[in-house]
Protein backbone atom coordinates (compact mmCIF):
# COMPACT_ATOMS: atom_id res chain seq x y z
CA UNK A 1 0.00 0.00 0.00
CA UNK A 2 2.93 2.25 1.02
CA UNK A 3 4.59 1.80 -1.97
CA UNK A 4 1.66 2.06 -3.89
CA UNK A 5 0.66 5.27 -2.29
CA UNK A 6 4.26 7.00 -3.09
CA UNK A 7 3.88 5.65 -6.79
CA UNK A 8 0.75 7.78 -7.11
CA UNK A 9 1.78 10.96 -5.55
CA UNK A 10 5.38 10.63 -7.57
CA UNK A 11 3.15 9.69 -10.45
CA UNK A 12 0.58 12.67 -9.59
CA UNK A 13 3.48 15.09 -9.11
CA UNK A 14 4.93 14.09 -12.71
CA UNK A 15 1.67 14.83 -14.15
CA UNK A 16 1.31 18.15 -12.91
CA UNK A 17 4.77 19.38 -13.54
CA UNK A 18 3.94 17.89 -17.37
CA UNK A 19 0.72 19.69 -17.56
CA UNK A 20 2.48 22.72 -16.02
CA UNK A 21 5.61 22.50 -18.58
CA UNK A 22 2.89 22.02 -21.61
CA UNK A 23 0.92 25.03 -20.10
CA UNK A 24 3.62 27.66 -20.73
CA UNK A 25 3.73 26.18 -24.42
CA UNK A 26 0.40 26.68 -24.77
CA UNK A 27 0.03 30.31 -23.15
CA UNK A 28 3.43 31.02 -25.16
CA UNK A 29 1.75 29.57 -28.19
CA UNK A 30 -1.10 31.73 -28.35
CA UNK A 31 0.60 34.87 -27.30
CA UNK A 32 2.76 34.22 -30.87
CA UNK A 33 -0.92 33.40 -32.59
CA UNK A 34 -2.15 36.97 -30.82
CA UNK A 35 0.79 38.81 -31.74
CA UNK A 36 0.84 37.24 -35.08
CA UNK A 37 -3.05 38.18 -35.86
CA UNK A 38 -1.91 41.65 -34.65
CA UNK A 39 0.84 41.89 -37.07
CA UNK A 40 -0.70 40.79 -39.94
CA UNK A 41 -3.53 43.02 -39.44
CA UNK A 42 -1.01 45.91 -39.28
CA UNK A 43 0.96 44.89 -41.99
CA UNK A 44 -2.29 44.71 -44.14
CA UNK A 45 -3.22 48.33 -43.04
CA UNK A 46 0.11 49.36 -44.38
CA UNK A 47 -0.52 47.63 -47.27
CA UNK A 48 -3.41 49.23 -47.86
CA UNK A 49 -1.84 52.88 -47.29
CA UNK A 50 0.97 52.55 -49.36
CA UNK A 51 -1.10 51.37 -52.72
CA UNK A 52 -4.84 52.03 -52.23
CA UNK A 53 -5.60 54.87 -50.11
CA UNK A 54 -4.41 57.70 -52.31
CA UNK A 55 -7.80 56.63 -54.63
CA UNK A 56 -10.13 54.72 -51.95
CA UNK A 57 -9.25 57.07 -48.64
CA UNK A 58 -7.09 56.89 -45.75
CA UNK A 59 -10.29 55.23 -43.94
CA UNK A 60 -11.44 53.60 -46.63
CA UNK A 61 -14.18 56.67 -47.57
CA UNK A 62 -13.62 57.02 -50.68
CA UNK A 63 -12.23 59.87 -52.83
CA UNK A 64 -11.08 59.49 -56.21
CA UNK A 65 -12.26 55.99 -56.14
CA UNK A 66 -15.66 54.76 -54.33
CA UNK A 67 -15.22 54.12 -50.70
CA UNK A 68 -14.91 50.50 -49.60
CA UNK A 69 -16.45 50.85 -46.73
CA UNK A 70 -20.04 50.07 -48.06
CA UNK A 71 -22.87 47.95 -49.00
CA UNK A 72 -23.81 48.64 -52.62
CA UNK A 73 -20.64 46.53 -54.41
CA UNK A 74 -20.46 46.79 -57.92
CA UNK A 75 -17.96 44.02 -58.32
CA UNK A 76 -18.97 42.19 -55.19
CA UNK A 77 -17.98 42.76 -51.24
CA UNK A 78 -17.57 39.27 -49.98
CA UNK A 79 -13.97 37.86 -49.46
CA UNK A 80 -13.43 35.97 -53.01
CA UNK A 81 -15.20 38.72 -54.83
CA UNK A 82 -12.95 41.30 -52.99
CA UNK A 83 -9.87 39.45 -53.52
CA UNK A 84 -10.65 38.81 -57.50
CA UNK A 85 -10.97 42.60 -57.92
CA UNK A 86 -7.77 43.73 -56.01
CA UNK A 87 -5.94 40.39 -58.09
CA UNK A 88 -7.08 40.87 -61.62
CA UNK A 89 -8.57 44.87 -61.95
CA UNK A 90 -11.36 46.30 -63.44
CA UNK A 91 -10.66 46.79 -66.88
CA UNK A 92 -10.93 49.77 -68.45
CA UNK A 93 -10.60 51.33 -65.03
CA UNK A 94 -7.48 52.83 -63.28
CA UNK A 95 -8.37 50.13 -61.18
CA UNK A 96 -4.97 48.05 -62.07
CA UNK A 97 -4.65 44.34 -61.57
CA UNK A 98 -2.16 44.08 -58.32
CA UNK A 99 -1.24 40.93 -58.34
CA UNK A 100 2.36 42.37 -59.74
CA UNK A 101 2.93 44.01 -57.06
CA UNK A 102 1.33 42.77 -54.01
CA UNK A 103 2.19 38.67 -53.04
CA UNK A 104 -1.32 37.08 -53.03
CA UNK A 105 -1.20 36.23 -49.39
CA UNK A 106 -0.81 39.76 -49.31
CA UNK A 107 -4.13 40.30 -51.31
CA UNK A 108 -6.13 38.36 -49.10
CA UNK A 109 -5.01 40.12 -46.31
CA UNK A 110 -6.30 43.10 -47.81
CA UNK A 111 -9.45 41.66 -48.51
CA UNK A 112 -9.65 40.67 -45.05
CA UNK A 113 -8.43 44.25 -44.26
CA UNK A 114 -11.56 45.64 -46.43
CA UNK A 115 -14.20 43.15 -44.58
CA UNK A 116 -13.22 43.82 -40.92
CA UNK A 117 -13.81 47.60 -41.55
CA UNK A 118 -17.37 46.39 -42.53
CA UNK A 119 -17.90 44.89 -39.39
CA UNK A 120 -16.52 47.60 -37.24
CA UNK A 121 -16.22 51.11 -38.63
CA UNK A 122 -18.72 53.49 -40.25
CA UNK A 123 -17.00 55.61 -43.32
CA UNK A 124 -14.96 58.56 -41.53
CA UNK A 125 -15.10 61.77 -43.58
CA UNK A 126 -11.76 63.35 -43.81
C1 LIG B 1 -5.49 54.84 -59.26
C2 LIG B 1 -6.63 54.73 -58.39
C3 LIG B 1 -6.88 53.41 -57.66
C4 LIG B 1 -6.03 52.75 -56.83
C5 LIG B 1 -4.61 53.13 -56.43
C6 LIG B 1 -6.77 51.58 -56.35
N1 LIG B 1 -8.01 51.58 -56.87
FE1 LIG B 1 -9.50 50.26 -56.43
N2 LIG B 1 -10.70 51.15 -57.76
C7 LIG B 1 -10.38 52.26 -58.53
C8 LIG B 1 -11.46 52.54 -59.45
C9 LIG B 1 -11.51 53.68 -60.46
C10 LIG B 1 -12.44 51.55 -59.24
C11 LIG B 1 -13.75 51.33 -59.99
C12 LIG B 1 -14.75 52.41 -59.79
C13 LIG B 1 -15.02 52.67 -58.33
O1 LIG B 1 -15.38 51.72 -57.60
O2 LIG B 1 -14.83 53.81 -57.92
C14 LIG B 1 -11.93 50.70 -58.15
C15 LIG B 1 -12.63 49.64 -57.61
C16 LIG B 1 -12.20 48.88 -56.56
C17 LIG B 1 -12.97 47.86 -55.92
C18 LIG B 1 -14.36 47.41 -56.31
C19 LIG B 1 -15.41 48.29 -55.67
C20 LIG B 1 -16.81 47.79 -55.90
O3 LIG B 1 -17.74 48.57 -55.70
O4 LIG B 1 -17.00 46.63 -56.24
C21 LIG B 1 -12.21 47.36 -54.91
C22 LIG B 1 -12.59 46.25 -53.95
C23 LIG B 1 -10.96 48.08 -54.93
N3 LIG B 1 -10.99 49.01 -55.93
C24 LIG B 1 -9.93 47.85 -54.04
C25 LIG B 1 -8.67 48.44 -54.17
C26 LIG B 1 -7.54 48.05 -53.38
C27 LIG B 1 -7.54 47.01 -52.26
C28 LIG B 1 -6.49 48.81 -53.82
C29 LIG B 1 -5.06 48.73 -53.37
C30 LIG B 1 -4.40 47.47 -53.58
C31 LIG B 1 -6.99 49.68 -54.84
N4 LIG B 1 -8.31 49.42 -55.04
C32 LIG B 1 -6.25 50.66 -55.47
C33 LIG B 1 -9.23 53.02 -58.44
C34 LIG B 1 -8.12 52.68 -57.70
Amino acid sequence: MGIYNTGVLTQNLFINQVTFKHMHKILFALCLLFAATGLKAQKAKQTYMSFCAGCHGANLQGGVASALIKKDWKHGGDRDSLIKTIRDGIPNTTMLSWKAAIPAKDIEAIADFILQAQATEEPKKP
